[in-house]
């Protein structure tokens, strides 16, 4: 089972703003930064899309861009998006199932891996990995926990929310950073926010 947010997009926007003001915009705002020109970039769970405005603002044209999302009604309003003069393909699947036919210059998975189990989060991670080329970016953010009180008390309240209303599969968050520094990335930038609970980091492959 995957970790779709499938009837939650009418209000998912509204509520993230709700808890937590800018903090996981300007996350994603900080890595599209390091996303080059004319880039091939894969884009797993935008979300409602709006990820994908914010790109065309810094890149109105030259991006080849690959967006999956499996939730059908975030793919919906996603279509919707100014994407400029950049080629969009847009593809309704989990990511895991897809097979793009290309390698990409750079990864983006923004709020993506918190949703998984153990097992999920490995196959997603490993699929993700072969598509990206050798010294390709991958732009990952993800909520961590530092040892406050407040940030376990909000991530059980997020998982059993989202689990009630969407079914998603976790219950803890899953280690990303050891499959990182496992399979040899490098961090070369990042961004920590919201008292330290979302981390935002730019790593590349070798
Ligand atoms: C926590 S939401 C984050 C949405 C968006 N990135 C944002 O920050 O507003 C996770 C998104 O990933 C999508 N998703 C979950 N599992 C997926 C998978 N296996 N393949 C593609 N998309 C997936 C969900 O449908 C959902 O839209």
């Amino acid at each position: 089972m995957s970790a779709s947010y499938k009837n939650s997009a009418w209000f998912y926007d509204r509520l993230s703003r709700l808890v937590y003001g800018n903090a996981l915009i300007n996350a994603q705002l900080y890595l599209l930064r390091f996303i080059p020109a004319d880039a091939t970039v894969l884009i797993v769970g935008g979300g409602t899309g709006w990820i994908l405005e914010e790109l065309t603002k810094l890149h109105p044209s030259g991006l080849q861009i690959t967006y999956v999302e499996v939730a059908a009604d975030m793919m919906a309003r996603s279509k919707e998006r100014n994407t400029g003069q950049n080629k969009v393909i847009f593809t309704n699947d989990a990511v895991e199932n897809v097979n793009p036919g290309l390698n990409f210059d750079v990864v983006v998975t923004p709020f993506l891996f918190d949703n998984f189990t153990t097992e999920t989060t490995e196959k997603v991670f490993h699929h993700l990995h072969e598509l990206l080329k050798p010294g390709g970016i991958w732009l990952n953010c993800d909520f961590q926990l530092t040892g406050k009180w407040w940030q376990a008390v909000l991530l059980k309240s997020m998982f059993l929310f989202f689990r009630l209303i969407c079914g998603i599969e976790a219950s803890k968050l899953p280690d990303v950073r050891s499959l990182f520094s496992a399979n040899k990335y490098l961090v070369i930038g990042e961004e920590y926010s919201y008292g330290d609970f979302v981390a935002a980091k730019v790593y590349r492959k070798r």
